[in-house]
């Protein structure tokens, strides 16, 4: 027999894991969070100094001590307040910034149940239903894609980064058998293997290639045409110039919704030239593959079934928390090959019904959020049309904002958008062209810390834009028209504070 001990938990232990504790503070957190969703002024980000807001953290923390504190239910409920308070409120009609979204709350409920029970998913006996799930959104989201069901594959991962690096991986290795055991051909003398991509691809590519032992140096940056997306007709030249350059080119990855302009890349022809050349095409779709849902954006991904993989962010543009990133392939054997190890421990040697769902031998994690279900629980119960309806609306909402920048004389659009993300730059007259990208940058800044809008900017051919993408269904066009004085008030300010010098 145990010493008793051993056998019998200390009542602050007990207090920590007790269901009737968390259903009190579950219940304190759930109000807050609806007086948090509830506030929807027009708000930006109350930017705080590091150091303020880290002295307001040490305060809430219980002085060491070798026993554990007993609960202070106040001191709970203020850091929920701080932690609501001190983020970009992405539900006000003031987030015009980023790529991130007010989620839809019932996912947010959902991400809670995950963290409670909390299954990592790389493993059907550890994650039933998240597995489970996993299939039947695979399957209903290639509805959409167009790949043969019985042969595409998909598998969740922690971010489009990593669903990049995962594709990369696997096209990689299909082209280079051996890269994996032995490493780069190219250190034997062979030609170099590299990637050719558009010349704005998200900075996860390059890093990919940095991470995969090919070396940034061997990225093929693909020119771009006047609306931000692959020259097609550049596109051999460049290729012919890598050969030359005693580069292998095994992928090429194209851009649905480029991250500065939201550009499609005209997926139907890199396809064919890709097949041509024999290359993968791995579709970047972290922002734009959510268009697929809708029957009136979808052709934007035109030529989409003829893809080798597409990265899809649902924490974009489908609005549940992040991560929740869908691979997909469109055959699952040369897909599954990203990863080539045998551990005993996790990967059986055969499958059987239950171990097939697996994917810890298809993703880079072992221990892997269930990221899928708040995704699956809302297509569940509201259908795809919740996501069809919002993203129609944010891309109509884009286009009306981009009829009424182009109405303004003191505005420039920067290109005409292709979906919910808008760059353009505040022009005033008299500005000198060497002022330009000072004034943008500088009015970021401001409008960042005054705290009633928050937007971002983007270098476009070297010069600062200001870049707005709409995310959320509560922004009108005349929020977009309010931010428009707001930035022509801040321009003024930033003009007349420095007289225009040292922009
Ligand atoms: C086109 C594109 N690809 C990849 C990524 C990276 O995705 P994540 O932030 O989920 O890693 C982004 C993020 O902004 C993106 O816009």
């Amino acid at each position: 027999m145990l010493p008793p001990a051993h056998t019998s938990a200390t009542g602050l232990l007990l207090d920590a894991f007790d269901a009737q504790l968390f259903r009190e503070n579950a219940g304190t957190a759930a109000a807050k969070l609806h007086d948090h969703l509830s506030e929807l002024s027009i708000r930006g980000l109350d930017l705080i100094d590091p150091a303020t807001l880290s002295e307001a953290a040490r305060a809430l923390m219980t002085e060491e001590r070798e026993e554990a504190a007993g609960l202070d239910e106040k001191k709970l409920a203020a850091i929920i307040d701080l932690y609501v308070r001190t983020g970009i409120p992405v539900h006000s009609p003031g987030y015009m910034g980023r790529q991130f979204s007010g989620v839809v709350p019932l996912g947010g409920v959902i991400d809670f149940v995950s963290s409670v029970v909390n299954q990592p998913s790389s493993f059907y006996e550890a994650a039933q239903l998240p597995n489970v799930a996993e299939r039947i959104m695979a399957d209903e989201l290639n509805r959409f894609i167009g790949w043969d069901p019985d042969r595409f594959a998909m598998v969740t991962t922690s971010g489009g980064s990593l669903a990049n690096l995962t594709a990369l991986l696997a096209a990689r290795n299909r082209a280079f058998p051996d890269f994996w055991a032995a490493g780069n051909p190219a250190l034997d003398g062979a030609p170099r293997p590299a990637i050719a991509t558009g010349a704005d691809a998200h900075y996860s590519v390059s890093r990919a290639a940095g991470i995969m032992g090919i070396g940034e140096a061997q990225i093929v940056r693909l020119p771009l045409d006047a609306e931000q997306r692959i020259d097609l007709d550049q596109v051999g030249p460049a290729l012919a110039a890598a050969e030359q350059r005693n580069l292998k080119v095994f992928c090429l990855v194209a851009s649905a919704g480029s991250t500065a302009v939201g550009a499609f890349d005209r997926i139907d022809a890199l396809a064919d030239l890709a097949r041509e050349r024999g290359l993968w095409l791995h579709v970047d779709g972290a922002h734009g593959a959510s268009l697929l849902v809708s029957d009136k954006l979808r052709h934007k991904l035109k030529g989409i079934e003829k893809a080798d993989s597409l990265a899809w962010d649902a924490h974009k543009m489908m609005f549940v928390p992040a991560p929740c990133t869908l691979l997909f392939y469109r055959d699952k054997e040369a897909g599954l090959g990203a990863f080539r190890q045998n551990a005993s421990y996790v990967f059986d040697e055969k499958t059987d019904p239950y171990t097939e769902l697996d994917s810890g031998d298809k993703n880079f994690e072992c221990t892997k959020r269930p990221m899928i279900m708040p995704l699956w629980s809302l297509w569940a119960l509201y259908g795809r049309g919740l996501f069809a309806k919002k993203i129609e609306y944010l891309c109509r909402l884009t286009d009306d904002a981009h009829r009424i920048l182009c109405a303004e004389p003191d505005f420039a659009a920067v290109h005409r958008p292709e979906a919910n993300i808008m760059c353009f730059r505040y022009l005033p007259s008299g500005l000198p062209d060497g002022n330009v990208h000072g004034l943008q940058k500088a009015i970021r800044d401001r409008i960042k810390r005054q705290g009633n809008f928050f937007i971002s900017k983007v270098d476009i051919d070297g010069v600062a834009a200001l870049r707005v993408v709409m995310m959320n269904h509560r922004i009108t066009t005349d929020h977009f028209t309010a931010l428009l004085s707001e930035i022509r008030r801040v321009g003024a300010e930033v003009l007349s504070g420095d007289s225009g010098a040292g922009l």
